[in-house]
């Protein structure tokens, strides 16, 4: 059983006053909590590592990230860059990415390369659209998404990672996987994974609510949960967190 873990996805919200407050507002309250992963715009970062200093259970990720060390890639932002700032984690392929600004397998594999391979910890997400689950393609899309990253870095650095699951269907939209898809799903990934020492957190993410947690963190194969819109709020997010607590 990997160690429960929360993560809030602020996505492109907030400004480094804003999302400095909510991150002291989490801070404030998250004794209990299980541990915590802050992931704001890179503009916000410094402020809220700044707002978190001195406190134990809570680290700050970032959203993405460059699959190049460094050079003359106007816009981007490498790994060293996150790192330097006080990063430990980044999300690697959300859906967002994969989906709006075209990234592929390869190059989600490189990105999760780049961030291990600067001491950060990627946050892989994998996932079906509704399509593919309604063509009953759900475990090949993730078995592939996983496969593209283990031929690049190998299983054991995969399995060093932080893993979520989150069904492109359910992110944003208010529709959560039932607690049995999602297990499902995360049973599947752990067999894929097999049995590598450390188990490795895998998170699941697509509209978690506070009414929704229990159930899914309930359920055997699913460690944590990776929280987009009811992160933007401490009181719905620490909700969350009590709740990953007592079921975990
Ligand atoms: P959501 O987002 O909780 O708003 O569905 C999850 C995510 O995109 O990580």
């Amino acid at each position: 059983m990997a160690k429960p873990l929360l993560a809030g996805n602020w996505k492109m919200h907030g400004t480094a006053q804003s999302a400095a407050t909510l991150a002291g507002q989490i801070a404030d309250c998250a004794a209990e909590a299980p541990d915590i992963i802050l992931l704001p715009s890179f503009v916000c970062i410094p402020a809220v590592i700044a707002e978190l200093a001195a406190r134990t259970n809570i680290s700050v990720g970032a959203q993405n990230l460059c699959q190049h060390a460094q050079g003359a890639y106007t816009g981007e932002v490498c790994a060293q860059m996150l790192a330097d700032l006080g990063c430990s984690h980044v999300l690697v392929g959300h859906s967002e990415r994969r989906a709006l600004f075209a990234e592929n397998n390869q190059l989600v594999a490189e990105k999760f390369a780049a961030a291990q391979s600067t001491g950060l910890t990627p946050i892989l997400c994998v996932g079906e659209t509704l399509t593919e689950r309604q063509k009953g393609l759900r475990l090949q899309v993730v078995k592939e998404q996983i496969t593209a990253v283990v031929d690049l870095v190998g299983l054991q650095n995969v399995c060093r990672a932080v893993i979520a699951y989150e069904p492109v269907w359910a992110i944003g939209t208010g529709e959560t996987a039932t607690p049995e898809q999602a297990q499902e799903v995360h049973a599947y990934i752990r067999a894929q994974l097999g049995e590598q020492g450390i188990p490795t957190p895998l998170l699941y993410g697509g509209s978690v609510k506070a009414d929704n947690a229990a159930a899914l963190f309930a359920q055997p194969d699913i460690d944590g949960g990776l929280v987009g819109g009811a992160s933007l709020e401490a009181e719905q997010f620490l909700n969350i967190a009590q709740q990953m607590v007592e079921q975990k």
